[in-house]
């Protein structure tokens, strides 16, 4: 017999870490981790079965097929915008091919065990790229149909692999004979720059704010590669984590779309900063912007329309800028910080 469990790649991640740990506390399942990294001890601590392995590699996923029955997948692993810039192509076969080898796993596992599989994917606010800051400016909240144009390579296979999730939820194999759809049930989030107290992001343009505040919290001055007029949305990882949660339990029916916005506030850089500022009294926090990771930004929404979310699987973020700072960034930072 395979061993029950629900798929995490990606495991050692930022969002890995906040939902493995967020699950290890519930209790209720077996979390199979797999990243392309050996997973973190106290997170392993915290999987059923720890992995280490690249998702490119057809022979891991076999294994991870005739081990394991699953429902559900949570597909986190991904090179982010920065970095993907960098290496576009090898960028490509980790955030595309990556993802089909896991929408296969999933349609066969699906065949296996004779129910659909949940496909969790997070998508990004990179999968916009607004011509201008003129443009920028006037458009307030973007919906999800809207100014799909990225300019970044990370952006461009995640609005890629949303559509692909769709095609295999939907689509897949649709003049064969023997077609048997409904295989897999893939949701995305498009999610905001995220900022954890916990961990620190790697590899992403929207890595300013958390290195901004983890900078200050440790009393190292930082220099921000963004202009302090930049606008961005963003969420505090919890929320991210609780949404990702709750779009996985939102019964089929409720669903009108297989991929939504979510948000929670959206201060500029420099307010950020004087945030940060009141809290940690010898922070020293410049701005040097590069401009070509400015124009990363700039290509992205100042905020972006979640109400398909909030109406259709009551998304509702608990903490908004003034609890996210007070309740969660700062005093876990604080202590992140102090233990050490
Ligand atoms: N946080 C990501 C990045 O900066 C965007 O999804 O690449």
């Amino acid at each position: 017999m395979r061993k029950l469990g629900i798929l995490i790649t990606g495991a050692n991640g930022e969002m890995g870490h906040g939902l493995i740990s967020r699950l290890a506390e519930e209790g209720s399942r077996d979390i199979i981790g797999l990243d392309v990294r050996p997973i973190d001890e106290p997170l392993k601590a915290k999987c059923a079965a720890a992995l280490d392995g690249d998702i490119l590699e057809h022979r891991l996923l076999e294994r991870v097929q005739s081990e394991y029955e699953i429902h559900t997948v949570y597909h986190l692993a991904a090179l982010l915008s920065t970095r993907a810039e960098f290496t576009p192509e090898a960028a490509h076969r980790v955030n595309v091919e990556g993802t089909m080898n896991l929408l296969k796993l999933a349609t066969e596992q699906s065949r296996l065990h004779g129910a659909p599989v949940k496909f969790l994917y997070p998508s990004s606010i990179a999968v916009y790229g607004l011509p201008n800051s003129t443009v920028r400016k006037q458009i307030g909240k973007v919906k999800e149909t809207d100014w799909t144009f990225p300019i970044t390579m990370y952006g461009c296979n995640k609005l890629y692999c949303e559509h692909l999730g769709r095609y295999y939820a939907s689509h897949y194999r649709q003049l064969a004979a023997d077609r048997s759809s409904g295989g897999v049930d893939f949701r995305a989030i498009r999610f905001p720059g995220l900022i954890s107290a916990v961990t620190m992001p790697s590899g992403g343009t929207s890595d300013f704010a958390p290195e901004m505040l983890h900078a200050a919290a440790q009393g190292k001055s930082y220099s921000c590669f963004v202009r302090e007029d930049v606008r961005i949305p963003w969420m505090a990882m919890p929320d991210a984590i609780q949404a990702f949660l709750r779009l996985e339990q939102a019964s089929k029916e409720s669903l009108t779309q297989s991929v939504y916005n979510i948000t929670s506030f959206n201060p500029t850089a420099g307010e950020i900063r004087e945030i940060v500022v009141r809290e940690f009294k010898n922070a020293d926090i410049k701005f040097l912007p590069d401009d070509k990771r400015q124009a990363i930004v700039d290509s992205w929404p100042e905020d972006v329309d979640d109400s398909a979310a909030r109406n259709d699987w009551g998304f509702s973020p608990a903490y908004d800028q003034t609890r996210a700072f007070a309740d969660y960034f700062i005093p876990c930072i604080k202590r992140k910080y102090s233990s050490r």
